[in-house]
């Protein structure tokens, strides 16, 4: 019989606080003190379980090796306990130390590291407390994606990770191919000649689902997506991954009201479940946010805990403004008119992350949809808004943006009008050729149809109230950083 199929989980014996006889428990040594109370972890949940080790029942060889991250296989029962801090122990019967652990060159000591030095040792990062419940809560999440399109009769469909196309149309992408760099085939006109290459063309790292997406809402009726994309943008911000996870709902017979209403209903969805499902593990990240507050300067200090937060953003409407309001409203504001902002408003500017964090941290105080875009500053497939005046066309573009994060989701109606989009794409300088397969919707049986990507991991930073994205990903790939 396998030993570790009979293994508790802390989780469960938290959750049940009932004594038991002959039960197992297996984890990491978190501290050992006076030779007798181990605290031991088993990942499961941030609350250890103290394993007592009654004095003169074990040997003194095996006692020293209890160390900091030693593991541990404990069996004994699971009794009241007499300290304090715990209802329950275990007093054991048998230790077994399955993994020895040097606690002097253990990197993670007995005191409160710093976030950025966590990330130099994100291998051994998930053994902390932050970083346990952020990552159970990440898990949760993302199990919660899954469970509401499910609900809703939503097909999962895998896009794939490399393509020959550019959703976005920004040319932020990763190439992949095998042409040795050093010396690669060359066509007549002294270009690298792809038609060489393993694909038989230039191809790249998906920066988005979408465009496959749309065939398979215009066949499903409705899909989603949710897996990573790749963005070759050199960000190097709190907010910004080159490889990143998003959710990517695509709907046939959708306009782009049906599409917000979708989308602040799966944001809602999402926060109410981690908040039912990680209460633990969101009661110690509000208390840790608490703690770093703390140390701010009174006006700098956030509004609402963690939680409150949530539940706030949970029980109110987002709000909805066209992009024309929300330049209206900046040019209107105290922060323009006393040059706070370090870029220009006018009409036709891609916001800026100081005007979005205005818009929802000063002037609504909770998530915005901003809708109605200037054609100019979006992407090809977005659908042309009727009767706009002259020199302002908009596109029927939604970005959604959340307190403390900014843009969270982006999203559109797309253009379903075979001509417009041609028309469209050739202005954009967009090979209609190559993307026959993507014209071809069009061309049969076109369909109003809309969509939206939820970026994941601005999404765990909301939840879990982290204020860098590196810190919500277990292996964060930024400009120059690709460790692990
Ligand atoms: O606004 P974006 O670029 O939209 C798209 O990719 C569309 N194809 C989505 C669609 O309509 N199906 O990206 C969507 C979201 C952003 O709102 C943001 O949350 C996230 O993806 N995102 C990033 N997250 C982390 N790091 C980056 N570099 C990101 N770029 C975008
Ligand atoms: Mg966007």
């Amino acid at each position: 019989m396998n030993m570790f199929n009979k293994r508790t989980k802390i989780r469960e014996i938290i959750s049940k606080q009932e004594s038991q006889t002959g039960i197992t428990v297996m984890g990491w040594v978190r501290s050992f003190r006076n030779n007798q109370f181990i605290a031991l972890n088993d990942g499961s949940t941030n609350t250890n379980i103290q394993v007592v080790a009654t004095l003169g029942n074990f040997p003194d060889e095996l006692i020293k090796r209890i160390t900091t991250s030693a593991s541990l296989r404990v069996y004994g029962d699971l009794v009241p306990s007499l300290g304090k801090g715990q209802a329950l122990e275990l007093v054991a019967t048998e230790i077994e130390i399955l993994g020895d652990s040097d606690a002097e060159k253990y990197p993670l000591q007995p005191k409160k590291h710093s976030l950025e030095f966590l990330r130099e040792i994100a291998h051994l990062r998930f053994r902390t407390n932050t970083f346990g419940a952020i990552f159970r809560i990440r898990h949760s999440l993302a199990f919660a994606v899954h469970k509401f399109y499910n609900e809703r009769g939503f097909v999962y469909l895998h896009t794939p990770i490399i393509t020959a196309s550019d959703a976005e149309g920004a040319g932020e992408m990763f190439r992949v191919s095998t042409l040795p760099l050093e010396n690669p085939p060359r066509d007549e006109d002294g270009k690298i000649d792809f038609k060489e290459d393993f694909f038989g063309k230039a191809t790249n790292l998906t920066v988005s689902g979408q465009l496959e997406g749309e065939l398979g809402a215009t066949a499903f009726g409705e899909i989603y997506t949710f897996g990573p994309t790749f963005r070759a943008e050199n960000s190097n911000t709190a907010r910004h991954l080159a490889e990143f996870w998003m959710i990517e709902p695509e709907m046939a017979f959708c306009d782009i009201e049906d599409n917000q209403n979708l989308a602040e209903e799966f944001i809602q969805y999402l926060i109410k479940y981690a908040m039912e499902n990680c209460a633990d593990d969101l009661a110690f990240l509000d208390q840790r946010l608490a703690e770093e507050e703390k140390q701010k300067p009174t006006n700098e200090r956030q509004e609402f805990g963690l939680i409150e937060k949530l539940k706030f953003v949970t029980d109110s409407k987002f709000e909805r403004i066209t992009y024309t309001e929300a330049i209206a409203i900046l040019l209107d504001s105290p922060a323009y008119k006393k040059k706070k902002f370090k870029y220009d408003v006018s009409w036709g500017i891609d916001m800026q992350s100081e005007h979005e964090r205005y818009l929802v941290e000063k002037h609504f105080k909770k998530p915005v949809i901003v809708t109605g875009y200037p054609a100019a500053i979006k992407a090809f497939y977005m659908r042309l808004n009727d009767g706009c005046e002259p020199g302002k066309q908009t596109v029927a573009a939604m970005d959604i943006l959340a307190p403390g994060i900014g843009e969270i989701v982006g999203g559109s109606q797309r253009e379903e009008r075979l001509d417009k989009l041609v028309a469209r794409m050739e202005e954009m300088h967009i090979p209609t050729h190559e993307m026959s397969w993507y014209l071809d919707t069009r061309r049969f049986g076109t369909v109003p149809h809309a969509g939206f990507g939820l970026g994941f991991e601005r999404m765990v930073q909301f939840v879990t109230g982290m204020g860098n994205i590196r810190d919500v990903i277990a292996f964060a790939r930024t400009p120059k950083n690709c460790e692990f």
